[in-house]
């Protein structure tokens, strides 16, 4: 966490308590703490029914008989996609604009609730037509166009169970995915654009399938980026062909509460990536009233912008289901920030009148750092809340945020959460909290939150200690795909023993004297670039595949700009090392990785070693090459099996 040291955090003494003009508009007020501090599951329960339709009603709220294998509103029915789509058209908002999506070259579209009801219907039919029934497995490679939400939604409406696969990752990243899902349909557009050229999409799936067998049937393409694609014939369709010929009738079917949704791959501790599972009822319930909560979100009059790719949970949850079962209208933006100018999100957010915006903080720190004069050019007037995901938000730029880009006014909502959650557990509510720049602030209503300390006991301030969920809650993950052992270690086991069964985040946290929480980063080998999780675990493995690499360590090194990143310790093997200079060695690596797991995980720095710390058991001490990294005095190397490792580094470094 830079510049972030629990010191500085802990004399932040700025205070923004919520306007009395935001107050009296707010959905939350202090009456929703309230009513799930007295019955936890019925304040669930209740979330579930007013924000929700559901086809048969429930009559358990929990079943936590078998834990950690939660079932929420078992018996319950309900269509996801229906949630999402049809029950608005016919509560008479077909006319309200779902999505205003703005292409990267300029082109646009606004997308109403009758019409995307109507496109998902279609393709629901296109992917019945082609087979896909309950529970098969969809993957999802698309850019950020209206067809990424659509094929999502019409997964969700015929029961099966989507995994979307970041357009950044590569083909080997891909096939990984698709192998571990068995995903029997594979959805993907020719490309899609990025920093003003269009980037193709096809050839990374074309490469994930080739040769080896899979258990892929057909590949339906999206026409966007209008490149030049190979085809397979028998297997490759066009979408907008099958679109057209399907019928636009289609009716949703009730599910189980329990039937899954989709698998979301991410970073662990080992070099497997992690497919993790969520499901309907839950999720949706968790999802929709957090969006409402959290954002304070008036469907009727305010435009929401989230900045996050589907690709990630924060996409799944805050892009597509928690939005659109609120029947908000949103905007869908598919490039990046600076193309074709610096101004272009203030630019997107003056055009279609955003009131509220959802970003992360790296993405407001590479603001801080191009200067106020940018966005200070266009009218953000319109902007009345703002949210922060993804890691830290450091106080200066939290300020920033609230002053240039919310005018000084706008309330900022620091979201922690993660793709195991499902949806926001910590977070200050606008119109309750009294802000605190830096801190994510109290569990929403309805979570229960300990920090506890290596022996399971409870730390009290101003101790830090680790992040738990102490009771289970719904949007929680149902498991890791085809993996109930690493599920039941990975979560659940740390603390069972010592307090019983608690959610194990993998995050350390310090509580203050007002009982306000700050996160304080990975206790893990987890990495967070640009509020991405990457695992040392995985980049090592992709180093350790190439030819010329004997033995590799990888740590995240505190960033201003990313938060952290990558830099990688490499030890050549001999004969191979004496081939090229080291330059050339750095730039394969580095591109080796980049084509491996993606651009993202591209180290930003490989120092090319003799030896690599270890312990005498021989694992390897991490911590001291994050010091060498961040430039840092060494810490203490007394477990080192060989004490003299550490000069030799830090001399070749100098
Ligand atoms: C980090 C993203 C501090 C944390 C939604 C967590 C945060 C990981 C915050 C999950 C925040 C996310 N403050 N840290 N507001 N939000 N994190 O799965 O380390 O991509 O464990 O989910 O990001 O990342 P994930």
């Amino acid at each position: 966490m830079p510049s972030n040291s629990i010191d500085s955090l802990l004399h932040e003494e700025r205070r923004f308590p919520p306007s009395e003009n935001f107050t009296s508009q707010a959905i939350a007020s202090q009456a929703i703490y309230d009513e799930a501090a007295t019955d936890r599951l019925g304040f669930w329960a209740n979330q579930a029914r007013t924000l929700l339709h559901w086809h048969k009603d429930f009559s358990e709220t929990l079943d936590w008989s078998n834990p950690p294998f939660a079932k929420w509103f078992a018996d319950g029915k309900i269509n996801v996609a229906y949630n999402c789509l049809d029950r608005h058209v016919q509560a008479g908002n077909g006319d309200r604009v779902a999505i205003h999506w703005e292409g990267e070259p300029g082109d646009s579209r606004s997308i109403t609730y009758a019409e995307l009801t109507v496109e998902v219907k279609r393709a629901a039919n296109v992917l019945l037509s082609l087979g896909i029934g309950q529970g098969d497995r969809v993957a999802i490679y698309l850019p950020m166009i209206p067809e990424a939400v659509v094929a999502m939604l019409a997964v969700a409406r015929i029961g099966a169970v989507h995994t979307v696969i970041f357009g950044g990752f590569s083909s080997e990243s891909l096939r990984s995915r698709i192998d571990d899902a068995s995903a029997k349909l594979v959805i993907t557009a020719d490309g899609g654009w990025r920093k003003g050229k269009v980037f193709p999409l096809k050839g990374a799936v074309d490469g994930a399938l080739a040769g080896k067998k899979s258990t892929v049937g057909n590949v339906l393409v999206v026409r966007r980026g209008e490149n030049v694609v190979d085809w397979v014939d028998g297997r490759d369709r066009w979408w907008h062909e099958e679109l057209a010929s399907a019928d636009a009738e289609h009716e949703a079917e009730a599910f189980e509460a329990e039937n899954p949704l989709f698998i979301l791959y991410t970073s662990g501790t080992t070099g497997k990536p992690k497919g993790i599972l969520h499901t309907s009822g839950g999720y949706l319930t968790q999802v929709a009233s957090t969006h409402k909560n959290v954002f304070d979100l008036h469907p009727e009059s305010d435009v929401y912008w989230c900045t996050a790719d589907v690709g990630w949970i924060t996409g799944h949850s805050y892009v597509v289901y928690g939005p659109l079962a609120n029947g908000a209208t949103q905007v869908l933006y598919e490039g990046t920030p600076d193309t074709p100018h610096p101004g272009r999100w203030w630019e997107i957010i003056q055009k279609y009148g955003v009131s509220i915006f959802y970003t992360a903080p790296t993405a407001i720190r590479s603001f801080m750092k191009i200067g106020r004069e940018v966005p200070n050019g266009f009218d953000l007037t319109s902007l009345r809340v703002l949210g922060s995901v993804g890691e830290p938000i450091n106080p200066e730029a939290w300020v920033w945020y609230r002053d240039i880009i919310g005018g000084g006014t706008a309330p900022v909502v620091d979201t922690w959460w993660q793709t195991e959650t499902g949806a926001i557990m910590i977070s200050g509510l606008p119109g309750v909290t009294t802000l605190k720049p830096g801190s994510a602030q109290v569990p929403i209503p309805g979570i229960k939150i300990d920090i506890l300390g290596e022996d399971g006991t409870r730390v009290d301030p101003p101790n830090g200690g680790l992040l738990v969920v102490s009771e289970p809650w719904p949007s929680m993950l149902r498991g890791i795909w085809g993996d109930p052992e690493r599920f039941q270690e990975t979560y659940w086991d740390r603390f069972k023993a010592l307090s019983g069964t608690k959610y194990f985040a993998g995050d350390g946290a310090h509580v203050d004297a007002d009982g306000d929480i700050w996160l304080l980063g990975r206790v893990d080998d987890v990495m967070n670039i640009s509020g991405h999780r990457l695992s040392t675990a995985e980049i090592e493995s992709a180093l350790v595949s190439h030819r010329i690499v004997a033995e590799a360590a990888v740590v995240g090194a505190a960033d201003e700009a990313t938060g952290q990143a990558v830099v990688a310790f490499v030890i050549l093997k001999s004969k191979q090392a004496k081939k090229q200079t080291t330059d050339e060695a750095v730039a394969m690596l580095r591109s080796h990785v980049a084509e491996q797991i993606g651009a993202i995980a591209r180290p930003k720095q490989i120092f090319i070693v003799n030896e690599l710390p270890k312990t005498r058991s021989g694992k390897i001490m991490r911590r001291l090459l994050q010091d060498v990294a961040e430039g840092r005095e060494i810490g203490d190397t007394t477990t080192l099996a060989d004490t003299s490792v550490m000069q030799i580094i830090t001399d070749k470094m100098k």
